[in-house]
């Protein structure tokens, strides 16, 4: 009889990869990064590592979010939350064109960049190009004293803990309550939302984590799915408002780990190009969790299933009309709309796991990848 004792295996806690892990972490490190970042009263957010005067905020022209990779399209949800609460206008831009398009921002300009590891080069770049303009720089980042965190002006951390997957998961969702806390701050600071209804996101915001475990808990229709299409060759993302950016972030975890070519789109866009290529039985993943986005997303998808497209869609609980129109359908729970990212990536994430798992791919270790990019 021999003991064997693998350390690896021991660290991953019983799941087959660490991706898997640490998608199942999520309620976990959602609830951990906003743990004392909403007051006893649920009416206020509170972010000790920022050190903006009142004056400071109320001064702030407009805010460019820069970051590479997931990190990026986190930031392109803050895009549309901080527009949408606090009237700021918001640029979003890939770390390494920011840093060599001569970006236009000076002292009345807020950069927030994103990164989980705090040490990606570009990220790290455009920091320093951004501080040396004369802006105020806000880090998000996970990783306690990282390069980014020691240059920033001031600090949001996310409370994912480590992540050992290429593929960023955990890291992704809490880079989203990230933004969401410092959306509801600026708008506390500069009055641009009722108390009424700064709370209620914030109430909300509490239950995410007990939501996203209902998410986890409901894994079999993907797991279905995957096993009925991982042999695809092209796939595509429709969405509109958050959902395109969140199916930014899906079409990027199914290409990074199952090598399948995976495209998001706009859905309004299709009949720009993309409808072209839809064919019979191709998988088209598609995002309606928006209620003012509803009827048009119904009718994307109408336009897809026309050319005999595999649609699996995904909605907020109640919307059933969607049924009548995808092949099968998702339903994550209700919740505030600008909070559904948080909900809505997760089955995604777990379909690119399953489909990679199918295809026998490296999933925690995909080929030419690299957790963190620190060299150009
Ligand atoms: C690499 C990783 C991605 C990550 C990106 C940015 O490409 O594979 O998962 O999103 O770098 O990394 P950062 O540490 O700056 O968030």
């Amino acid at each position: 009889f021999k003991v064997t004792w693998d350390a690896e295996e021991a660290e991953k806690g019983g799941y087959d990869h660490f991706m898997l892990k640490e998608i199942h972490e999520q309620p976990r490190a959602l609830r951990d990064t906003l743990k004392g970042r909403i007051s006893h009263k649920g009416d206020k957010v509170i972010l000790e590592e920022i050190n903006m005067t009142p004056e400071q905020i109320k001064g702030i022209k407009k805010i460019v979010i820069t970051a590479c990779g997931t990190a990026y399209h986190a930031g392109l949800v803050g895009k549309y939350v901080i527009e949408q609460l606090v009237r700021i206008p918001v640029e979003v831009d890939i770390a390494s064109e920011f840093r060599y398009r001569d970006p236009i921002i000076d002292k009345d300009t807020l950069v927030v960049v994103v990164s989980q590891s705090g040490e990606t080069a570009d990220t790290l770049a455009a920091l320093r190009e951004a501080r040396r303009r004369g802006a105020r720089v806000v880090a998000v980042t996970n990783v306690i004293a990282s390069s980014v965190a020691r240059e920033a002006d001031d600090i949001i951390y996310t409370w994912a803990g480590p992540e050992i997957s290429v593929a960023s998961t955990k890291a992704y969702t809490t880079q989203l309550v990230a933004m969401y806390l410092l959306a509801l701050y600026l708008a506390q600071h500069r009055n641009t939302l009722a108390a009424g209804n700064i709370k209620e996101i914030l109430s909300e915001l509490k239950s995410i984590y007990a939501k996203a475990q209902e998410v986890l808990d409901n894994v079999e229709p993907i797991r279905e799915f995957a096993k009925q299409y991982h042999k695809a060759e092209d796939t595509f993302f429709i969405g509109r408002g958050l959902d395109y950016a969140v199916a930014l972030e899906g079409s990027l975890k199914l290409k990074e780990i199952s090598y399948i070519h995976a495209e998001a789109y706009a859905a309004g866009e299709l009949k720009h190009g993309t409808l072209a290529l839809i064919v019979e039985n191709i998988p088209v993943i598609a995002l309606a969790t928006q209620q003012s986005l509803f009827e048009k997303m119904v009718s994307n998808i109408k336009e897809v299933k026309a050319r005999d497209a595999r649609v699996i869609a995904l909605a907020m609980e109640g919307h059933t009309e969607v049924e009548k129109v995808a092949d099968q359908v998702i339903y994550i729970p209700k919740t505030h709309p600008v909070l559904a990212p948080i909900l809505t990536v997760i089955p995604l994430q777990l379909l690119a796991y399953y489909m990679a798992v199918n295809r026998g791919c490296d999933v925690d270790k995909p080929r030419n990848l690299a957790k963190s990019v620190t060299v150009e």
